[in-house]
């Protein structure tokens, strides 16, 4: 297999170090924007040497965004050449434009690295839904997330201090938007669903709330009530339609999403056959990111071609009714006050995520 590397920074670095210890595969061209000297490859940085050049037969995309990341990784799937990629938000928004094109070209899509990084998850989700329906998918989808609720639960720490922390350890990224928004996730758990019930999710029809507003005095409360908050997703058949959503969620101490800890990740599905399976481990980093991306080359190799199902576009139902944790200008009915905050009675997600809209300032989480 003759490679056609697209970006070298953590992730394209990583599978071009793992692909050189390798006989069946080699990183033929690298485009990048800086020059740079590989003993076996070389640098390149018009993108038309790589679609252009019959000698490559598989591409991978590691460079993140959706522009020009799009354009280029259609343009090689029109020259025929497989694609490979670990890009959430590529995937997630061109899911039901370039999976048909892949497969009216013949070739092979892969994009396992996408979500939860090292972990064998959408390989996996997309064996099971093989052999039974998908009934749920979600959990703890970004180790950045973990990783501050993670230390403000066990420390006491407040939000800004451990977000600094994160910083200096690169856990985070310098503007940490897309991690602490919830946005990574959001997508994560959009291609999941994707995968899982065999449909294309409009992404405008999924509620998203991060924990940039969490506060000390949340994590105290929490603990008070013996619960632990997680950025949560959460995709789920309800009846002929779907739940998919993403927020802080309060689950007990002793559950399993509340034991996990600093930058891991916990993702799970629920089968009609299988029950609940968990998949755990490091959702991101340079080695367990190339890793899976190695693992889908393997697959294109062995003729495991074509990834996953895509099917008719749906809009999620979030009428699912649920209970609350606000610390903020609350004003609907209340069940419970915990200090500053309340717990209020049933209201639903959709309802929930427009008052979050309107009340920026506002934390919020789900209670499980
Ligand atoms: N890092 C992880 O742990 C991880 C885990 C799972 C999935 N992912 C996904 O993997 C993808 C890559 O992430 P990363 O962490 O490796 O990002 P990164 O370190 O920022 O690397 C991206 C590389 O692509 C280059 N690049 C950007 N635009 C380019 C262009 N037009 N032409 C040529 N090169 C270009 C960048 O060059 P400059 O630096 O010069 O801009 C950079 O070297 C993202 O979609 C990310 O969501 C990452």
């Amino acid at each position: 297999m003759n490679i056609g590397l697209l970006g070298f920074g953590v992730v394209g670095r990583g599978v071009y170090e793992i692909t050189t210890s390798r006989d069946d595969m080699q990183v033929k061209k690298v485009l990048c924007l800086e020059d740079i000297n590989l003993p076996d490859a070389e640098s390149v940085k018009d993108i038309k040497c790589i679609v252009e050049d019959p000698s490559i037969d598989t591409v991978v995309e590691a460079m993140g965004g959706l522009h020009p990341a799009y354009e280029f990784v259609r343009a090689a799937i029109e020259a025929g050449k497989n694609v490979v990629t670990s890009n959430k938000a590529l995937v997630c928004t061109f899911y039901d434009e370039l999976l048909p094109l892949a497969k009216e070209k013949g070739v092979s899509f892969r994009s396992t690295a996408a979500v939860g990084g090292g972990i064998g998850w959408l390989s996996e989700l997309e064996r099971s839904r093989r052999v039974q329906k998908i009934l749920e998918v979600g959990g703890i989808m970004n180790g950045t997330c973990n990783y501050i609720l993670d230390n403000m639960t066990r420390f006491g720490l407040d939000y800004a201090e451990v977000l600094k922390q994160a910083q200096k350890l690169g856990y985070a990224e310098a503007n940490p938007s897309t991690d602490v928004d919830g946005i990574d996730t959001w997508h994560k758990v959009i291609l999941s669903s994707n995968i899982a019930f065999g449909v294309t999710v409009d992404k405008q029809s999924v509620p998203v709330a991060g924990i940039r507003n969490i506060q000390a005095q949340d994590v105290e409360n929490f603990k008070a009530h013996g619960l632990v908050c997680k950025l949560i997703s959460t995709g789920k058949r309800n009846g002929e339609g779907y739940s998919i959503y993403v927020h802080p969620t309060l689950v007990k101490e002793g559950d399993l999403e509340a034991a996990v800890p600093m930058n891991y990740n916990l993702i799970t599905f629920v089968g009609e056959t299988s029950d609940r399976m968990s998949f755990y481990g490091q959702g991101a980093g340079r080695y367990p990111t190339a890793y899976n991306v190695v693992q889908d080359l393997v697959d294109v190799l062995e003729g495991k071609g074509f990834y996953a199902p895509y099917g008719e576009k749906v809009s999620a139902d979030n009428s699912v009714e649920l209970t609350w944790y606000v610390r903020g200008n609350w004003t609907g009915a209340v069940a419970e006050n915990w200090g500053e905050a309340v717990v209020t009675k049933a209201v639903s997600v959709s309802d929930m995520h427009a008052w979050i809209k309107e009340n920026p300032d506002a934390f919020v989480a789900a209670i499980r």
